[in-house]
């Protein structure tokens, strides 16, 4: 660093808006709602703000989520910042429990929903009634109380089979799968609690989020977590297609940013919009494999370990990268991770969790 040049120097030490709102959290406690709050992302984003010192009240009924990630965090943090998280077994299909948990709230995170494409080709009724009905749910609650603010999990299947790369928010296709219904009509039931209730509604398109306390088991869980759990036991990586598939993989830390800065921002464009969240990095699958093996070299994965090759899978956009100039613009996000930044993190915690690899 050349500390003798002022101008580099200012540049240098310039804080993020996320470290500003960081600093500014400590000092200033607020109470925020986290749905689906044991499951990856929720329980990252209890994580952060229970470091933070802020109260969360935290909603989940345990379809995909799961006690441990809430024991962890507790590990994690001191108990004087466990005893502000308040957690409320229940269902967003259940208009009361939405009540209920949004009373007193200040910060919606909706998170609560049944992710994966091939589970909502199989039950679309399910994956509907929760991502549909239970968005609808949680609008209404969240409406009636009152909340300085909205901020839910959209996605990037939204783009659908719009052929454009990178991807800009308004360019959207039409949707592959019946998740990417729901995540689509996530956005215009909360555009219209926008225009017609005064919610302030804004919804986070994640690209394929990966790191801590990501599912690795079943059938429907997501790429890195399974590849990573399949090569530290020895078991075959299957590849959907040729491989070339591509992704903008976004680490957890990212998305965790993109939540508080959204929920938080009091600029008045930034609000009831829908933001690419990711690094707009762009990595095939063959990429993926050679990073995820070479990270786990270290923890005795073999080198000359290949992945098997079978066909396409239904449902599945094909390649997949973001714009994040909008977010970066509007909300000051700024992503900390790159994915050759988050994978040995996220390799170093399913290394350290092999007990969790068993169902
Ligand atoms: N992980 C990603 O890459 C990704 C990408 C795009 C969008 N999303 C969205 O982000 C959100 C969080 O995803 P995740 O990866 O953390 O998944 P996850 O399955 O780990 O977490 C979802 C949580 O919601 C809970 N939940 C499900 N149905 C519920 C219900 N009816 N009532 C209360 N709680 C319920 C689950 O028990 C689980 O704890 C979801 O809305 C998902 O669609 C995730």
């Amino acid at each position: 660093m050349n500390i003798e040049n002022p101008k580099f120097a200012d540049v240098v030490a310039q804080p993020s808006a996320y470290e500003r709102l960081q600093a500014s959290l400590k000092s200033e406690q607020h109470t925020w709602l986290v749905t689906g709050v044991a499951g990856f992302i929720g329980s990252n984003l209890l994580e952060t703000l229970l470091t933070l010192n802020q109260r969360i009240v935290g909603l989940d009924n345990f379809a995909t989520g799961y006690q441990r990630n809430l024991d962890e965090v507790q590990s994690l943090v001191t108990p004087e910042q466990w005893k502000n998280f308040t957690f409320m077994q229940g269902d967003i299909r259940n208009l009361d429990d939405c009540r209920q948990a949004c009373e007193g709230v200040e910060f919606v995170l909706h998170q609560a929903a049944l992710g994966s494409v091939p589970r909502s080709l199989a039950d679309p009724i399910t994956s509907n009634a929760v991502n549909i009905g239970g968005h609808l749910n949680m609008l209404v609650a969240a409406r009636d109380a009152k909340v300085s603010s909205f901020t839910y999990a959209a996605s990037s299947s939204t783009y659908g089979d719009h052929p454009a790369l990178p991807k800009v928010e308004d360019r959207i296709g039409k949707p592959l799968s019946p998740y990417a219904v729901t995540k689509y009509v996530n956005e215009l039931y909360a555009d219209v609690f926008a225009g017609s209730y005064g919610l302030h509604a804004i919804g986070l398109r994640y690209f394929n989020a990966f790191g801590r306390r990501q599912n690795p088991n079943g059938a429907y869980a997501a790429v890195i977590p399974k590849w990573a759990g399949s090569l530290l036991k020895g078991e075959p990586v299957f590849i959907n297609g040729d491989g070339e598939t591509s992704r903008d993989f976004c680490y957890i830390d990212n998305a965790v940013q993109a939540n508080l800065l959204a929920a938080t921002t009091v600029e008045i464009d930034a609000k009831n919009q829908v933001y690419n969240v990711a690094v707009s990095g762009r990595t095939t699958l063959n990429r993926l494999f050679d990073l995820l093996r070479n990270s786990l070299l270290a923890h005795g994965v073999p080198a000359d370990v290949q992945p098997v090759y079978r066909d396409f899978r239904a449902g599945d956009v094909r390649h997949s990268q973001a714009d994040i100039d909008k977010a970066r613009r509007l909300l000051g996000y700024k992503p900390t991770h790159t994915l050759a930044e988050g994978i040995p993190a996220a390799v170093a915690w399913y290394a350290s969790h092999q007990d969790w690899l068993i169902e």
